[in-house]
């Protein structure tokens, strides 16, 4: 390997001494002038190239057609100048593997060099317009792929990469650029016939400038972009305590993750049924999952207390709306979610809490969840009470119609239960789970806001 790394150095070093060979040879006084052409390519070449945009792995720059004008209107020396200027100056800004130093400066020695000589043999000057404007784009897209050969034949040696990936994923890719770009070059040409060199003298600072405010509006893209990302992640990372929060309550009580499971689905079928849209039937399930999530903060008597509470639990009991309600506003955007779980333990006449609210102040939602909650309670079987019939249910539900729960809603929600035969009492405590789904929740919540911003 490491003669052949010494071998595959010592050619490009003999490659790049033939072309300044070459170079010099056929330099002539007339190739220099105008001295501000010279000057104006080498400018662009260098500064191009510290300029290069990277989009999508593509790189951008106009070195390359600042060469190829350098060969057509001036000549191959100054063509090979122009060429290795950028590679000298990158070299000193990253310093590379002196075997990669040398295949880029035998490469851009090599295809100016031939590009200045192919113009001058074919003598543009004296051409029509379509016969240059074809020699043009052939000659940049020779040179194009000479370029390509060279550095790729440095890295199949080197590294051993395939011919055919380098043309798939590196050739062909850039090829319509290259091609756009070829065509920029052509006209430029034509329009330096016309004008005269000044053109070329003004066009250089004006790429250099375009290219730099395509950088600066890419960065600030590029930051935009990390932006949303970031924000996404910060979501994610909110819902996901939340949810394990929920988890850690439904570890220690297997009863309230059943329970919050079937209010869930009872309040997301009356939402559907209300004709709510979707997303507003989203918020209410997400509600319905959530709304207990404060009973976090019970100690272990109350939270499996079989009998009466004192004052004082009873305090810390009301208590759960509130602080449940404050965790969910935690998370942005779901701050209407928090609303409806702040509300849920309010009554119709209201002699609720924590607010006090009566009536249609109470949102929707959480007049909803109460009619699920006191359903899902006296029908299952887990909880300490004998649980009732649907009927007995029914008609405790109206019993409850116009002062704890909205009178109208408890209708609807009867109708519904009757004719669907909802039955989620039986369900388990892994619904909870299921109902929270929450890998697609988070990708869900990431989604639309990225639309957003
Ligand atoms: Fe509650």
């Amino acid at each position: 390997v490491e003669v052949r790394h010494r071998t595959l150095l010592a050619a490009h070093l003999t490659v790049l001494a033939a072309a300044l060979g070459g170079a010099a040879v056929s330099s002539a006084a007339g190739d220099w002038t105008p001295a501000g052409v010279f000057v104006a390519l080498l400018v662009l070449a260098v500064g191009s190239d510290l300029l290069a945009l990277q989009v999508r792995g593509l790189e951008l720059s106009g070195s390359f057609a600042a060469i190829i004008l350098a060969a057509v209107v001036l000549g191959p020396a100054p063509a090979v100048m122009i060429g290795l200027a950028p590679i000298v100056v990158s070299a000193f800004r990253n310093p590379r593997p002196v075997a990669v130093l040398a295949s880029n400066l035998a490469t851009y020695a090599t295809f100016p060099l031939l590009a200045g000589l192919a113009a001058g043999a074919v003598n543009l000057h004296w051409q029509d317009n379509v016969t240059l404007a074809g020699t043009t784009v052939f000659v940049f897209m020779a040179a194009n792929l000479l370029n390509f050969v060279m550095i790729y034949a440095f890295w199949a040696a080197y590294q051993g990469w395939r011919w055919a990936d380098g043309f798939r994923d590196m050739y062909l890719p850039v090829l319509p650029a290259q091609l756009g770009m070829a065509v920029v070059t052509t006209a430029l040409i034509h329009v330096e016939r016309v004008v005269g060199p000044e053109a070329i003298i003004l066009f250089a600072p004006t790429i250099l400038v375009f290219q730099w405010l395509l950088r600066t509006a890419l960065a600030a893209y590029e930051r935009g972009e990390q932006l949303v990302e970031r924000n996404q992640q910060l979501a994610a990372l909110q819902f996901g305590l939340i949810s394990t929060t929920m988890k850690t309550l439904a570890l220690r009580d297997r009863m309230t993750a059943r329970h919050s499971a079937a209010v869930a689905r009872y309040t997301r079928e009356m939402a559907a049924e209300l004709g709510l849209p979707p997303e507003e039937q989203e918020v209410l399930h997400t509600a319905g999952l959530f709304h207990d999530i404060g009973k976090f903060i019970f100690p272990d008597s109350i939270l499996f207390a079989a009998t009466g509470l004192s004052d004082e639990q009873y305090e810390i009991v009301r208590r759960h709306p509130e602080v449940g309600a404050d965790l969910i506003a935690e998370i942005d955007g779901y701050g209407p979610v928090a609303k409806i779980v702040r509300h849920h333990h309010e009554r119709i006449d209201g002699r609720g809490y924590p607010w006090g609210l009566s009536g249609d102040q109470i949102p929707l939602g959480s007049r909803i969840i109460a009619i699920a909650d006191v359903y899902d309670v006296i029908t299952a079987r887990d909880t300490y009470r004998k649980p009732v019939s649907t009927s007995e249910a029914f008609a405790e539900l109206r019993r409850s119609g116009g002062t704890q729960l909205d009178a109208e809603l408890v209708e609807v929600f009867i109708d519904l239960v009757s004719r669907r035969g909802l039955m989620f009492s039986h369900s388990s405590p892994d619904d909870f789970e299921a109902e929270l789904a929450l890998e697609r929740r988070v990708s869900d919540y990431a989604a639309p806001r990225a639309a957003v911003a």
